[in-house]
């Protein structure tokens, strides 16, 4: 099972803290229990996790636990969790911050989705709002639809309130412009003054909340700047709902992070919350999805899986798992989460060696 490093009593890492405000700095939870089996650790009671591990998961756990710890609603810890790293400046990967588009406009795709109601919204290719998980949200409460895309789901958000900013930091901006500097000889753009440099892999960034409270009930949340430089208008797996998530209350909740076409093409989130409601653990159902993408390449003639996607799933009995298709020994996919006995994190395994 687990091992437990004793830090700070978790309840008074918690206490006069209001529900929604960040942790103040040098407040941390209690433990990180790493789980080192291969079969899937069971959570305690109501819980907030992530598909970030040790280094970002408590973090962005932390938030949304701090809500439900205190009698909050489920979809206010989710939201809660989700808008930390959109506001994060530093995450490259989803809300503010995030790389963009071939263009250099960040575009922002995002779902959510309750359990007890089934109740679902989401926005695609969302720019000028730092966190589309809350207009998601907008969408799933205050319309009959399910999606809002591009400008009109922008002129949605403004309606609501929200503020329309740039969302490109200077270090996503660099970043984009050596991407375009480098991306061939034989257009007008020299390579950068440091040299050329071949980017072999596509760069993809994700986040998956799963949370559920202490009656059982389930909700999941996936935010992303999708992938970098894509395409403009190029909508991933995360907002598409049974592709970067799933919820249903009588089975669990899973999400999937990575290459999002590849996701799509099995409605990844789905697959995994059948597989478990056939019998099979998270990490099993997790493991079934990432059979499967790979079946279909190979089925189609691919010789080579240059891309990697992973899942993250939890059942009715509370046990949580996580798989990817590539990895190593330094480099395996994990789930965090935060529960009454504390901070956790869970590694799980992968098909291919990378
Ligand atoms: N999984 C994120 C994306 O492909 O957009």
């Amino acid at each position: 099972m687990s091992t437990k490093v004793t830090r700070r009593k978790f309840v008074t890492a918690l206490a006069g803290l209001g529900a929604g405000s960040l942790l103040p700095a040098g407040v941390v939870f209690p433990a990180i229990k790493t789980s080192k089996t291969s079969s899937d650790p069971i959570v305690k009671g109501a819980m907030i996790g992530s598909s970030r591990g040790e280094k970002w998961g408590e973090k962005v756990n932390a938030p949304g636990y701090r809500i439900l710890s205190s009698g909050g609603k489920l979809l206010d810890a989710v939201e809660e969790s989700a808008t930390v790293t959109e506001l994060d400046p530093e995450d490259s990967s989803v809300g503010y911050g995030g790389l963009p588009n071939e263009q250099g406009v960040v575009q922002l795709d995002a779902s959510i989705m309750d359990g007890p109601t089934h109740n679902c919204g989401a926005v695609g290719a969302l720019e000028g709002i730092k966190t589309p998980s809350r207009v998601a949200r907008l969408v799933m409460e205050r319309t009959d639809h399910i999606y809002l895309v591009g400008k009109d789901a922008q002129k949605f958000a403004v309606m609501h309130g929200f503020k329309v900013e740039n969302l490109l930091t200077e270090k996503a901006r660099i970043r984009w412009l050596r991407w375009k500097e480098n991306m061939s000889d034989r257009d007008d753009w020299l390579p950068p003054a440091e040299g050329a440099e071949w980017y072999e892999k596509r760069l993809t960034g994700t986040i998956n909340i799963l949370g559920r409270d202490s009656e059982g009930n389930f909700a999941g949340l996936t935010t992303t700047s999708g992938l970098a430089f894509k395409i403009p208008g190029r909508i991933g797996d995360s907002p598409i709902i049974g592709a970067g998530l799933y919820v249903d209350n009588e089975v669990g909740v899973a999400g999937a992070t990575g290459r999002g076409e590849e996701v799509i093409r099995i409605l990844g989130s789905y697959f995994v919350i059948e597989e478990m409601r056939r019998g099979k653990s998270p990490g099993e159902a997790c493991k079934a999805a990432c059979e499967r993408i790979v079946a279909i390449n190979r089925r189609s003639g691919k010789k080579k899986i240059d891309f990697n996607d992973k899942f993250v799933a939890i059942n009715r009995k509370g046990q949580i798992g996580c798989y990817q298709i590539q990895g190593n020994k330094k480099w395996r996919p994990s789930v965090s989460w935060i529960d009454e006995s504390g901070f956790h994190v869970h590694y799980g395994g992968y098909l291919f060696e990378r």
